[in-house]
């Protein structure tokens, strides 16, 4: 019987399950081969209604509440494609990020950098028939985290990508140019190169507005040899 496309599959541009310098990884990779469940009508057709699910647009991460975040505010957009380069319309694109500063508003969150009264740091929206989508929003600080001695997290945005069901999901992490922390982090190293390299936004001067905000693009390949790499 032919495997239905949702199936997700490891290929060269995945990171690979274990990564041992990405410590985490070691207690929960599989460590005993996997087993296929077979994906039910829920899976491959719901949700049908992406947009009317997830309550109104949040593009502008900067406008959520009574006064301006603090930091350097962007723009990210780009484009979904599908392995033909065609527009991905009506996906759900979800980010979640840290303040300018580089905290969560999570509980657990506790290491010594302000949270911003003003930025609560998810962002969704659903895109267009090009497959465009847009945020506004702050570039997020780097972070430290107790993966090895003095190791912290590049700047960076989490991102899911919706598609028509559940079982079509991407989750993934987006780089900024030039950050020098991205050689040294062991959840984007665990993306081999050349691949790695899909995961850092393009400055773009057509997408900065003048006195406003810089513009970065990042788009979305789902599938295929542009594909995008999954989170680990
Ligand atoms: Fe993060």
């Amino acid at each position: 019987m032919a495997e239905p496309d949702a199936y997700a599959r490891e290929d060269a541009g995945q990171p690979p399950s274990l990564h041992p310098p990405y410590k985490s990884t070691s207690l929960r990779s599989p460590s005993r081969p996997l087993v296929r469940i077979p994906q039910t009508l829920t899976e491959t057709t719901g949700p049908r209604d992406a947009a009317g699910l997830m309550g109104p647009a949040m593009a502008d991460l900067t406008a959520h509440h009574a006064g301006v975040p603090q930091g350097q505010r962007i723009i990210v957009a780009g484009r979904v494609l599908d392995e033909r380069g065609r527009p991905a319309a009506n996906t759900l694109v979800e980010i979640w990020q840290a303040n300018a500063a580089g905290r969560y508003i999570h509980a657990k969150d506790q290491w010594d950098a302000p949270i911003d009264p003003n930025f609560t740091g998810m962002g969704r929206v659903i895109t267009d028939a090009e497959g465009r989508y847009q945020f506004v929003t702050v570039r997020p600080g780097a972070y430290p985290w107790g993966n090895h001695d003095n190791a912290w997290r590049p700047s960076h945005i989490h991102l899911s990508l919706l598609g028509p069901a559940f079982a079509t999901r991407l989750v993934t992490q987006m780089y900024f140019p030039d950050d020098p922390l991205i050689p040294l982090d062991p959840i984007a190293c665990a993306v081999p190169q050349p691949f790695r390299d899909r995961l850092v936004a393009r400055f773009d001067l057509d997408t900065t507005r003048p006195s406003w905000a810089l513009g970065y693009l990042f788009d979305l390949v789902l599938r295929g040899p542009g594909a995008t790499p999954m989170e680990a």
